[in-house]
């Protein structure tokens, strides 16, 4: 099947991209638990880099499981597939559009992580691993979600019944417990500052 599909050769390429944005194009991933701050140091940041007028995009768990993703589940193998789609589009965005790309998923397991590493390329993503630890994840229970899984209304929740593997080699771990949102995403902004300047 796959040997009929032939790209098309695109004429807009992402240097162009760069030049009219100016500034690269990447993505930065945060893993971490439920309710760890992923999505809340994810807004933050997104506010910040606007404010800096740079073109980005958003994306985390609960939006594309609400629809892209909707006929996934949690087993190992579907959260498999929700990230190497996200990996997928994140990298259409990259190169087809030249966004510096948000993604705020718990994408519990490292060969999945080394996955998205190995789609958008090792150069264009950074890996920020939201440590907050498990403890302080379900005494905050924003969504009420860790409750109901020690009551076995839900199944299969990470950090309850479902492994959380720690990124061995993040880019930068903040524990969201010792930093207020605003800190935590001037830290994110501050390792990737130079990363957004171009060379043309
Ligand atoms: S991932 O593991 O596949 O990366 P994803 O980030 O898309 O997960 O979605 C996580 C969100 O789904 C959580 O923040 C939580 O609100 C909700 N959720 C519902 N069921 C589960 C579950 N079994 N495990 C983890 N999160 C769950």
């Amino acid at each position: 099947m796959q040997e009929n599909i032939i790209p098309h050769n695109f004429s807009v390429d992402l240097e162009q991209l760069k030049a009219i944005k100016n500034h690269n194009a990447f993505l930065i991933w945060f893993t971490g638990l439920s309710g760890s701050g992923k999505s809340t140091i994810a807004n933050a940041l997104n506010q910040l880099l606007l404010e800096k007028k740079v073109h980005t995009c958003i994306l985390d768990g609960d939006s594309v499981r609400k629809g892209l993703n909707q006929d996934l589940t949690f087993s190992p193998e579907d959260r498999r597939e929700n990230i190497r789609r996200i990996a997928e589009v994140a990298n259409l965005m990259i190169t087809h559009a030249g966004l510096v790309v948000l993604g705020a998923f718990i994408s519990p397991y490292e060969s999945d992580r080394t996955r998205i590493k190995e789609i958008v390329g090792e150069d264009k993503f950074i890996e920020v691993y939201i440590s907050t630890t498990l403890e302080e994840c379900e005494k905050r229970d924003v969504k009420g979600l860790y409750k109901k899984a020690r009551a076995g209304e839900i199944k299969d929740f990470t950090g309850i019944d479902a492994p959380y593997e720690v990124p061995q080699y993040p880019s930068i771990e903040i524990d969201a417990s010792k930093h207020t949102v605003e800190e935590a995403s001037l830290l994110v902004l501050t390792y990737i500052e130079s990363k957004l300047i171009t060379n043309g």
